[in-house]
């Protein structure tokens, strides 16, 4: 049987295919690139704005057009959307399982069923704001340990996930939705699985929550946080590049988990921490509990103590409300943030949601357009300053791959390939070298810069 799995969303999502990916190999599936090929088709989805879900909608299309053909292929949808829209989605024509994100431990029996008898199955879950009953927890948590060490889409790199859920309710995000409530997974199954993944050659971990820096597991006497999570980390053989996203900006254990990066060298120097918006006003109304001066102080408390640490950002323009006003504080904070980067995102109403219930999305598309490609200027002119600092400096990379750009990454024709690789700080680097460099770390050279690339020559 050959299966073909798509993810559509974030980092969390691309885990959970790599989870869903590797329990059904271990149950005799063999993946396949080509739709032609596959028995099952899997796509996991994404929530978080209206564009995410028109993506999945429209590959699904396409995909009932070809069971016009293939009435035999097995279709399922799982992730967020999967969750979201339940039934409502099972109707859908090329559908034959959906399946949300709790419940993919049971998605060999479905798609086992659906192979077998031609019927529709469905596997949300239901009030899903309520703490799991053990029984459920145990089957996720046994899923997660399980499965995924194989997983090799970036040579040597690995993803581990320290809490599932979130508990904070931003006015804007479905997360809380379809994801439910924060749980911490235990301290000793997260070790382990890093020990797992170590010994199977993987030099890079990035620890993954939607707010990571707010792990906490009580244990015996110990409350263990990040911090400790890092420090332990930190100590597994083999371990030399570990990153954790996403942070939210916040007080609790700020300073002990920004100590643990200035004092390991295999903690890497960079903080993804979103702030949304500069405005206080619009802060407010998006149910983020910091006013844009306090953020930008947890900035410097953060450069205090790791000099050198890069920062990226998410915002999000065009909130309801959001007046010039608002959208030029939004301009002043990322001009005084001095990110590596950051993403900008148009604001989506999400159904469910408190701002989508309580506010009129009256900020048109022109205008959120317009501030959107500001707000990216501003931006990108700092980006350019970093990364001209880099230039003639010889940093240290870990190789992802072949360059994604056809033209450049040719093996063929003698000389070496493009590659695509990355510093600590998660600068984004590429250069010409052997594609057996992937997975390795290697010493290069920048000669010339871009704001989202630099460019470098082995030394
Ligand atoms: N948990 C992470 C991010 C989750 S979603 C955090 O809190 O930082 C990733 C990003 O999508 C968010 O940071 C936000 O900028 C954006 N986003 C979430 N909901 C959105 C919406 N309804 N419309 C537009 N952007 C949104
Ligand atoms: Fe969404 Fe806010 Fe939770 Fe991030 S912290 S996932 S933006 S509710
Ligand atoms: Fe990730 Fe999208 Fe779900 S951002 S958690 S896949 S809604």
């Amino acid at each position: 049987m050959k299966l073909l799995v798509k993810s559509f969303g974030c980092q969390m999502n691309k885990l959970d295919t790599a989870l869903v990916t590797s329990a059904l190999e271990d149950a005799g599936f063999s993946l396949t690139e080509s739709v032609k090929e596959a028995d099952v088709v899997l796509i996991n989805t994404c929530s978080v704005r209206e564009h995410a879900e028109q993506r999945v909608l429209s590959h699904m299309g396409h995909l009932k057009h070809i069971k016009e053909s293939r009435p035999d292929l097995v279709v399922g949808v799982i992730g967020c959307m999967a969750q979201r829209l339940g039934d409502r989605l099972l109707e859908h024509e090329a559908v034959n399982i959906v399946c949300g994100p709790a419940e993919i431990p049971q998605i060999k029996e479905l798609i086992t069923e659906a192979l077998k008898e031609k019927k529709k199955s469905l596997a949300v879950t239901k009030k899903i704001r309520r703490k799991a009953p053990d029984e459920k927890s145990q089957a996720l948590e046994e899923f997660e340990s399980a499965y995924g060490i194989e997983d090799e889409s970036i040579p040597a790199q690995a993803f581990v996930r320290v809490m599932r859920g979130c508990n904070n309710f931003c006015s804007y995000c479905v997360v809380p939705y379809v994801r439910g409530p924060e749980v911490s997974r235990p301290p000793e199954a997260i070790i382990e699985q890093i020990k797992k993944l170590a010994d199977h050659g993987v030099k890079q971990i990035t620890l993954l929550g939607q707010t990571v820096n707010s792990y906490k597991y009580k244990k015996g006497e110990k409350t263990w946080s990040l911090a400790d999570l890092l420090d332990a980390a930190g100590n597994i053989d083999g371990v030399e590049w570990l990153r954790f996203v996403t942070s939210y900006p916040s007080e609790e254990f700020f300073d002990e988990i920004m100590q643990v990066m200035a004092g390991s060298p295999r903690v890497c120097e960079y903080l993804h921490m979103p702030a949304q918006s500069g405005s206080d006003k619009i802060l407010h109304a998006m149910n983020r509990n910091y006013t844009g001066a306090w953020y930008l102080e947890l900035l410097d408390r953060a450069r205090a103590i790791v000099p050198d640490v890069s920062i990226a950002g998410d915002f999000i323009v065009g909130f309801p409300g959001e007046t010039e006003e608002d959208f030029q504080a939004t301009v002043d904070m990322v001009e005084k943030a001095r990110y590596k980067n950051a993403f900008i995102f148009k604001y989506s109403p999400r159904p469910g949601t408190a701002s989508d219930k309580r506010l009129q999305d009256t900020v048109s598309a022109e205008v959120k357009q317009r501030r959107n490609v500001e707000l990216l200027a501003v931006q990108e002119k700092i980006s350019d300053e970093l990364s001209r600092d880099f230039l003639g400096k010889q940093v240290k990379v870990l190789v992802e791959g072949l360059s994604k750009k056809p033209h450049l990454n040719s093996i063929e024709g003698g000389g070496n390939p493009q590659l695509v690789a990355r510093t600590a700080t998660d600068y984004i680097v590429v250069f010409n070298g052997p594609v057996s460099l992937a997975g390795q770390f290697s010493d290069v050279k920048i000669t010339k810069t871009s704001p989202l690339t630099l460019f470098a020559e082995r030394v």
